[in-house]
């Protein structure tokens, strides 16, 4: 079996992300040292639970498994949804020693975080991420949270997970769809910091979408490599760990002015916010006009959402999507900050980006919708 690991190395919070197929099938080897007991308690959406539980139940050989499946989707990223995890886990006798699973995408993913983080002040939980997203995102670097009325994923906490089991094999379940909206999390890395990444995926990405185990684990690996090298010098987002943010302004508003519906999935929004966010770095002179053509052409080679045009229905004017930009994270004094690029592989962070350029850079690509 073609099996990597990736550390991420965090002093005493350090952890294995391991990577390869089959990978579910053997969760009891993977996890019993982190257990006191022979039990575990397993977060799941209603959906994972339907495919995959039983593999999981399988893996688990000796150890207790009790679950809680939660319906899918964003909703259950709710205060609701978060106290009926806790109250559960308490009914479960979870002691502090004891462990979570949280085995789903990135809803389930940063519920269970944060249901570790705060059940008795904190207990360690283990990812096995199904969805291509987590697997390369969401379930490495320890960011949990819920969502707000204000917005999403603005009440959490940082918990990094004791381990992550990203098993290849359940890549084969996603939709098309769901693949490719993933693998618009993995172009950011090459986006975000390696040109050679990025003409790695020019070359593999169509045979690699097709289902090559192989390449899915290198990608997989290397955009997991990746994401631990920012995290491990930037933890919390004091500097260098917005760079992951790269296409996520745009992205946000974005998936604001689509209601968070699925006319607009979160790693479409990305795949054409790191289109615009190298269309407006191009405008202000930071890279060459080469270089968003270069990244819609590969975006487009994959089948992917690219441009506003590929988004089904109306969307507001450009003034307003800047609006919804305002209520991203990433606004520090009242000021947004931008990762822009001057060139594929080298993405910066800004908050100099002139509201003109936006404007205009937005009015373009909605005019190209009609
Ligand atoms: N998804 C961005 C981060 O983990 O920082």
């Amino acid at each position: 079996m073609n099996r990597e690991t990736v550390t991420v190395p965090l002093g005493a919070r350090s952890y294995e992300v391991r990577i390869g197929q089959g990978l579910i099938a053997s969760t009891a080897t993977e996890i019993s040292p982190l257990l006191p007991r022979p039990r575990v308690t397993v977060l799941t959406d209603e959906n994972v639970a339907a495919v995959q539980l039983e593999t999981l139940r399988a893996g688990l050989g000796d150890i207790k498994m009790s679950h809680l499946a939660l319906p899918a989707g964003e909703a259950t990223k709710s205060w609701s949804a978060l106290e009926k995890t806790v109250e559960w886990m308490l009914d479960q006798k979870i002691e502090r020693r004891d462990v979570l699973v949280a085995f789903g995408g990135g809803v389930i993913g940063d519920l269970g975080g944060f249901a570790a983080a705060v059940l008795r002040r904190g207990i360690r939980y283990v990812q096995i991420p199904t969805s291509l997203l987590a697997q390369v995102d969401s379930s490495v670097g320890g960011k949990t949270a819920i969502n707000s009325v204000a917005g999403k994923n603005l009440i959490g906490a940082f918990h990094q997970p004791a381990l992550v089991l990203a098993d290849i094999g359940v890549l084969d379940t996603l939709t098309k769809r769901d693949f490719l909206a993933g693998y618009g999390e993995i172009v950011k890395y090459g986006l975000l910091g390696d040109a050679a990444f990025f003409d790695w995926l020019e070359e593999n990405g169509p045979a690699l979408a097709k289902g090559d185990a192989a390449l899915r684990t290198y990608a997989v690996r290397r955009s997991v490599e990746m994401k631990a090298d920012i995290v491990a010098r930037d933890e919390t987002e004091q500097g260098d760990r917005a760079l992951l943010n790269l296409g996520h302004t745009f992205c946000h508003a974005l998936e604001a002015a689509t209601g968070y519906s699925d006319r607009l999935l979160h790693g479409e929004g990305v795949a054409i916010g790191c289109a615009l966010a190298y269309e407006v770095s191009a405008r202000l002179g930071f890279c060459s006009q080469e270089e968003p053509s270069r990244v819609r052409s590969h975006l487009k080679s994959m089948g992917m959402k690219t441009d506003l045009a590929d988004i089904p229905g109306d969307l507001p004017d450009a003034s307003k999507l800047v609006d919804l930009m305002g209520q991203d994270k990433k606004v520090v004094d009242g000021r947004l900050r931008f990762i822009m690029a001057r060139a594929i592989g080298d993405a910066f962070v800004t908050d100099d980006v002139p509201g003109d350029v936006l404007i205009s850079t937005l009015n373009d690509a909605l005019r190209a919708r009609i």
